[in-house]
């Protein structure tokens, strides 16, 4: 049980025993300044409104009847009836020791459940662009740490493979292999090759019209076609998945179920719609028009499930999908990591799903947005003759930049040590400047403040880990060497003690929000308080006698896991040196 709680748990018996009715919270809070203990209780205001009585007199009786034998050595009262709190040194030692002989490092659910993570999912007709990092990234995020505490993921990369273009793009392609070209090569540069057929498509009557009839014969099953198809998605779903090894993101080859997958489905579902009155016709259409998302003016929200011409939509795929995922998969909760602008479009599917009953009644169903990745002109971001930026480009600049940077620093490394620092270095400031910021929020892409090794970014965590790492190799004493016997007396040894408490806490916040940044600000405040504890608590000094030295190093072991782990957790490597 974490502190916070241990500590609601208390001031809630002693509220009971004053006499407030249970409905008044305790109101348990960190203290936000030094002096003031190190966790407040606040509930008193509220309940003494609540009575209508003096809340430091209320507060006096809520200490009186407070029992913090063995955790706190003081309770104090503060201004208009703060309960301070200042923990027992030996509790928090106590505590410290138990979370580092815990494998997990005090993160577990309770609950666990099966969590659907649908991310990434680019569209495979062209090259995966900037706009698919963000739900890279995040997504994994938030997967490995539903994950690490316990609960069933399945990851649910639902690429878009499926789709008029596709005509085009096998057209274009037949040609091309009918010239000599292999596919490969005709495919080495998926963005060029889609210009190419766009162009060919908008220029000539005759391929124009070839790519519409492949369109049909695809999905109709014409073995010609498939064949074609198949060469093509073998190969764009392979630049995706070179993207996701440079990335450092577990999205492996079977979490691919991509819209095509669904084909068989989509007719089912079309014509259970069409029979449970859902879904009627519309100037061809067959469409679905949603009262519970009405406009103002009383509009129904419009969904179309089949064009005129018979094709199925982004969203009948959805349904189909969502179907799966409730029923087969047997999810408690579906998590969406996609922008924000596609906020109308989930909404519809997740008000038609239930309501076609496609989902269960307790499921949760989640669309997590997020906002648009800024160039530094705060634009959406662009390549400097405006075009998209592809992924690929940009890490290899990430980890161009992130060489040159590590070498000025430390010119003694060999070309080996280089390669591997300069890929974590750069790959993990790319991800962490992502991460660390509000995930609803548009954010700006800036080479500069994302490399720096000061500030909350991922070189000053990665940074941070090393130094600590290197007191063990000066040390000369192995991790498992350490004992565990840990005794906090200093002040700077308890502010760390506490922060590395928090830790599960911090992640049971970041699974159920889904906010990887709550962990990125948490990791930033530990390896602060770490650098603070390191200034004032020597450790291999002279004249430390060996119990503190030891305890010291078991902070730091402690504190060198955390930050391991919770990187971890954000995908980014630590390594030993830079
Ligand atoms: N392929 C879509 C896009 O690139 C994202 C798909 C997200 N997942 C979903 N189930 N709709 O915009």
């Amino acid at each position: 049980m974490s502190i916070k709680s241990l500590l609601d748990q208390r001031v809630l018996a002693a509220m009971a025993a004053a006499n407030i009715p249970g409905e008044c919270p305790a109101n348990i809070t960190i203290s936000s300044r030094t002096g003031f203990g190190d966790f407040q209780a606040n509930g008193s205001m509220a309940a003494a409104k609540r009575l209508k009585t003096n809340p430091r007199e209320l507060a006096q009786q809520i200490v009186e009847n407070l029992d913090l034998r063995g955790i706190a050595d003081k309770v104090e009262i503060a201004g208009p009836g703060f309960i301070n709190i200042h923990l027992a040194p030996a509790f928090l030692s106590e505590q410290l020791q138990c979370l580092s002989a815990d494998k997990k490092l005090g993160a577990n659910t309770p609950t666990p459940q099966t969590v659907v993570v649908d991310y990434s999912s680019p569209n495979l007709a062209k090259e995966m662009h900037v706009g698919h990092l963000r739900s890279t990234i995040i997504g994994d995020a938030v997967a490995r740490t539903l994950e690490y505490l316990g609960h069933s993921v399945i990851r649910q990369n639902h690429m878009g493979d499926w789709g008029t273009q596709f005509g085009m793009l096998i057209a274009e392609l037949e040609e091309q292999l009918g010239e000599g070209e292999q596919v490969e090569l005709a495919l080495g540069d998926l963005e060029v090759f889609y210009q190419q057929s766009k162009k060919h498509f908008d220029e000539d009557r005759g391929f124009a019209d070839k790519a519409r009839d492949y369109v049909v014969k695809l999905q109709s099953g014409d073995a010609h076609c498939r064949k074609l198809w198949q060469q093509f998605i073998d190969i764009s779903v392979a630049h995706s998945e070179a993207i996701y090894r440079d990335l450092n993101v577990t999205l492996k080859h079977t979490d691919i179920r991509p819209e095509s997958a669904y084909n068989d489905d989509l007719a089912t579902i079309l014509s259970d719609l069409q029979q449970q009155q859902l879904a009627v016709e519309d100037q061809g259409a067959q469409v679905v028009f949603l009262q519970e998302l009405a406009d103002k003016k009383g509009n129904p929200s419009p969904v179309i499930v089949q064009k005129s011409g018979g094709g199925y939509l982004y969203a009948t795929t959805d349904l189909a999908s969502l179907r799966y995922r409730s029923s087969t998969l047997k999810a408690d909760r579906i998590l969406y990591f996609i922008d924000a602008r596609q906020s109308l479009h989930m909404k519809q599917v997740f008000t038609l799903a239930t309501k076609a009953g496609y989902v269960t009644g307790n499921i949760s169903l989640e669309h997590l947005p997020f906002g648009t990745m800024m160039g530094k002109d705060g634009k959406p971001f662009k390549t400097r003759s405006g075009g998209t930026v592809k992924l690929t480009d940009l890490l290899e600049e990430a980890v161009e930049r992130a060489c040159a940077l590590v070498k000025e620093k430390n010119s003694a490394i060999s070309a080996d040590e280089m390669a591997e620092i300069g890929q974590k270095v750069g790959i993990g400031a790319v991800k962490y400047a992502d991460l660390s910021k509000t995930r609803t929020n548009d954010y700006i892409f800036d080479w500069e403040t994302m490399l720096s090794f000061e500030g909350n970014t991922a070189p000053y965590l990665q940074y941070a880990y090393t130094r600590i790492r290197s007191i063990f190799r000066k040390a000369g004493t192995k991790y498992s060497d350490v004992s565990q016997r840990i005794n906090i007396s200093e002040d700077q040894e308890k502010i760390l003690a506490l922060k590395l408490l928090q830790f599960g806490e911090v992640l049971q916040q970041v699974a159920d929000d889904a906010y990887p940044h709550i962990l990125c600000s948490y990791l930033y405040e530990l390896a602060s308080a770490y650098m603070v504890f390191y200034e004032h608590c020597p450790i291999l000094k002279e004249n430390i006698p060996s119990e503190i030295r030891d305890s010291r190093l078991a902070i730091c072991q402690l504190t060198s896991r955390i930050l391991a782990q919770g990187l971890d957790l954000l995908g980014i490597e630590v390594m030993e040196q830079m």
